[in-house]
């Protein structure tokens, strides 16, 4: 099992670049599927999850080459719509497969969801739209098997603001030459850029609030696109410089996608500004105490959560974190406790955290990706020696992580 070992006091100072933003670039892959013959797509943040969607691609019969960043996709050759068993079981954004499958193979089968350290991580969502929609279910072995010649429907509203089921069905309906609507959608950032590399294949999809419009294509076609920066990567970055007291420059900085997180850093006087894509961080010694509720964009990202845990224990003060989104994303105070965090779990989706002492290093381990590289932050603000454990889950959404921070002045390395 792969840990970092991080020596924490060293404030952080230096410039630092954000990557493309991995929950887009997971369904852009999946949206090669539907689209006619290669086509390029820039700024892919070369991480673990990436990886194996391109896997899963290349296993259904898609051909790709990833390389600097740049990702070359044909998905000409794909002939298969079995999801079930393998690859597919071990990353939950496989599911947005399952859209552009039924829509070229008209069947396609879904093995059952996993859950992981964050919740159950439901797929009703999903199903009941595509169901809605005139796909017929069955259950066999540990799969669902989905089947589709007609519409049934052209007008639906999904269960939930999922951000996957939402990009899901539009993929879904981008392949057909028909209009539809679809209602109660999520509407995060990266939502809305993959719906602009649809259009730019030749799909017609308009939002209005949380309805989208789409007027699909079945000729979809592409030559080069790039995706946008990772919002929740350069959050980790900026909590990163303000809770050990460094400062310096973040590049790439998605700020017009982060409006409600920095009002409340600005809140708490955090101290840095933006110019354009380029955020400047401060000294920061002293701040103030805050209460957050997580919620579907534009609420507070519940991605961003954890690391606010340390911008609570900074401050001066009693903060309060309500998530909303996932049963069981609090998981990490535990963790946090063991280096002297001052919290209280007041129920399962609400925590107290008091402010104001030292974090010390101790050996914590990491559940799941975002709680992950909060860790390591603590562990950059805590006197001493600290042992990150399953430093492989962070590897699953932070590019060159300990390139990225070393560049900036944090002694963390990566112990086998
Ligand atoms: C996406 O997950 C992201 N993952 C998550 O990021 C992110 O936390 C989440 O959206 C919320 O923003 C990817 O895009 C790959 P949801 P998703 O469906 O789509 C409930 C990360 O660390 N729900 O928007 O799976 C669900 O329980 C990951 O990058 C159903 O009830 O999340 C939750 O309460 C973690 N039934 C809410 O909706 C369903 O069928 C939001 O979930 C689907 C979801």
């Amino acid at each position: 099992m792969e840990r970092f070992e991080v020596t924490g006091g060293a404030p952080l100072s230096g410039e630092i670049k954000i990557s493309g933003a991995k929950n887009e670039a997971l369904k852009v892959i999946p949206f090669a599927v539907l689209v006619k013959g290669a086509f390029v797509i820039k700024n892919i943040p070369d991480i673990a999850d990436i990886r194996t969607q391109l896997e899963i691609f290349k296993d259904l019969g898609g051909k790709y080459e990833f390389s600097g960043n740049i990702l070359h996709l044909d998905g000409a050759n794909v002939n298969k719509s079995n999801l079930g068993g393998g690859l597919a079981t071990k990353l939950r954004a496989s599911i947005v497969y399952a859209g552009v499958l039924l829509s070229r193979f008209k069947s396609v089968t879904i093995p059952f969801p996993g859950g992981c350290a964050i919740g159950r991580r439901p797929i009703d969502t999903h199903m009941q739209a595509f169901l809605d929609l005139g796909a017929k279910q069955i259950k066999e072995n540990d799969n669902y098997i989905l089947s589709f010649k007609n519409f049934k429907s052209k007008s639906i509203s999904l269960l939930e603001q999922s951000v996957t089921a939402t990009e899901n069905v539009l993929m879904f309906l981008s392949g057909f030459d028909d209009e539809f609507v679809v209602k109660n959608c999520a509407i995060e950032p990266e939502v809305d850029d993959l719906v602009r590399i649809i259009n730019n294949a030749g799909a017609k999809i308009k939002k209005n609030g949380r309805t989208f419009t789409i007027r699909g294509n079945c000729e979809l076609r592409l030559s080069e696109e790039e995706i946008i920066p990772d919002r929740i990567e350069a959050f980790s970055y900026l909590v990163a410089f303000i809770v050990t007291g460094g400062n310096g420059t973040i590049t790439n900085f998605p700020s017009r996608h982060m409006k409600h997180p920095l009002q409340v850093l600005k809140k708490c006087k955090a101290n840095f500004q933006i110019s354009q894509n380029k955020l400047e961080v401060f000294e920061n010694d002293f701040l103030d105490p805050f209460r957050i509720k997580t919620g579907p964009y534009p609420d507070f990202p519940t991605d961003m959560q954890s690391p606010m845990s340390l911008i609570a224990a900074k401050a001066q003060g009693k903060s309060q974190i309500k998530e909303t989104m996932f049963e069981n994303r609090l998981g990490y105070i535990t963790q946090l406790k063991k280096m002297g965090l001052q919290a209280r779990i007041k129920n399962r989706q609400t925590v107290e955290i008091v402010g104001g002492n030292k974090l010390k290093g101790a050996e914590i381990d990491s559940l799941d990706l975002r709680s992950g590289i909060t860790l390591i932050l603590a562990a950059m603000m805590a006197s001493g020696k600290s042992t990150i454990n399953n430093a492989q889950i962070i590897d699953r959404g932070y590019e060159n992580i300990v390139g990225k921070l070393t560049k900036i002045g944090a002694l963390i390395k990566r112990n086998d």
